[in-house]
């Protein structure tokens, strides 16, 4: 299995963020979260005044301010984050919006179960910004960049779970390189794994900073210097300890459940595990009858569920340069069809 990274968050050309995941420039840099490719997101949606929407991924609001205006002016958004702190920003952000604007810190995975109880049962649009914000990668406490100091916690909701710091002191380490390998196809996962080992049996690993110098001295130099070594371990490990693509596979079948026939799903992925995997839910579920050939008569009975919005999209050059974030973004969109 190849994992392409669509986007690396640590990567040196990362909005804002440093190689080492500092905010470029400095700590009195402003740290912002530009949402991405958001014409093309709200063109998808197509949000009308009155309808219902849910954003499943707040971060900054950034993509919420735009649906709640788009829909002007008695359109209602749900927005969930697993994160407190992005749902605190987000009702600062959308305070104007009154209660036009719902919001709940809640995972995703449980969309289907807390909508309805929140009156968004049967509704117009679903949209998902998958991964992480740059208000989480700069926060050195987070442990998300590679020069966070604090505890290596990665956890998007930090009140539940196991951090990616137990983790490294916990698992075995065929277990660790098999985590490596799924999450971030880490070409050096047993060798990186088997010196987290040794390390841990005199020093904890505890640090972003310390995961990240340990991996650069496990594995060989790299021949670019476009990412750094530590990258996909830390992809690899942000997946797990959030189970994110647990978490993306049940908001995607929530989608179903609550879409309204002519609603739409739209998803902004980042990296090849993500992607596939909302890839494949809109071709499966634009799929009708799956009887083999050699059935003359439909005996499934199967129904298309969804009609795919054309082909994936990916952010214009000029968004590129201007919000470099962007840049491995990959849009997909589909409309539910009536049952
Ligand atoms: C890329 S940011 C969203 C940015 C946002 N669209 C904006 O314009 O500011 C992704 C957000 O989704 C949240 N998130 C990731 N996985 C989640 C999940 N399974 N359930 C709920 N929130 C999740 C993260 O905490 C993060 O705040």
């Amino acid at each position: 299995m190849i994992v392409v990274s669509f986007e690396d968050p640590l990567d040196e050309r990362t909005g804002g963020i440093a190689a080492d995941g500092s905010p470029e420039g400095g700590a009195e840099v402003e740290v912002g979260h530009l949402p991405v490719m958001a014409g093309e997101v709200v063109e998808t949606l197509a949000p009308r005044s009155g309808s219902l929407q849910i954003d499943a991924t707040l971060g900054g609001a950034g993509h919420a301010e735009r649906i709640l205006e788009a829909s002007s002016p008695d359109g209602r958004l749900l927005g969930l984050d697993a994160d407190g702190a992005a749902i605190a920003r987000s009702a600062r952000r959308l305070a104007r919006f009154g209660d036009r604007a719902v919001l709940r810190q809640v995972n995703f995975g449980q969309l289907a179960e807390v909508a309805p109880g929140a009156g968004f049962a049967a509704v117009d649009g679903l949209f998902m910004d998958l991964g992480l914000s740059s208000f989480q990668l700069v926060d050195v406490e987070r442990g998300f960049g590679f020069r966070a100091g604090g505890r290596l916690d990665m956890r998007f909701d930090t009140s539940r779970g196991r951090s990616a710091a137990d983790l490294l002191a916990t698992m075995e380490s065929r277990d660790l390189a098999a985590l490596f390998r799924r999450y971030g196809e880490e070409p050096f996962a047993g060798r990186i794994a088997r010196t987290i080992v040794e390390t841990r049996s005199h020093t904890p690993v505890e640090t972003a900073e310390q995961l990240a110098a340990l991996v650069a001295r496990a594995v060989p130099a790299p021949k670019s210097r476009r990412t750094h070594p530590a990258t996909r371990v830390f992809q690899a490990l942000r997946i797990a300890v959030n189970d994110e693509l647990a978490a993306l596979e049940a908001g995607l079948a929530a989608s179903l459940v609550l879409l309204r026939p002519g609603g739409r799903l739209v998803v902004l992925s980042y990296h090849s595990l993500e992607d596939r995997i909302v890839k494949r839910f809109i071709a499966a579920e634009q799929r009708g009858c799956v009887c083999p050939p050699e059935v003359p008569i439909c005996v499934c009975g199967r129904q298309p569920n969804l009609r795919s919005l054309g082909k994936s999209r990916t952010p214009s050059p000029a968004e590129v340069a201007a919000n470099p974030r962007s840049r491995s973004a990959r849009l997909r969109g589909a409309e539910r069809i009536a049952a």
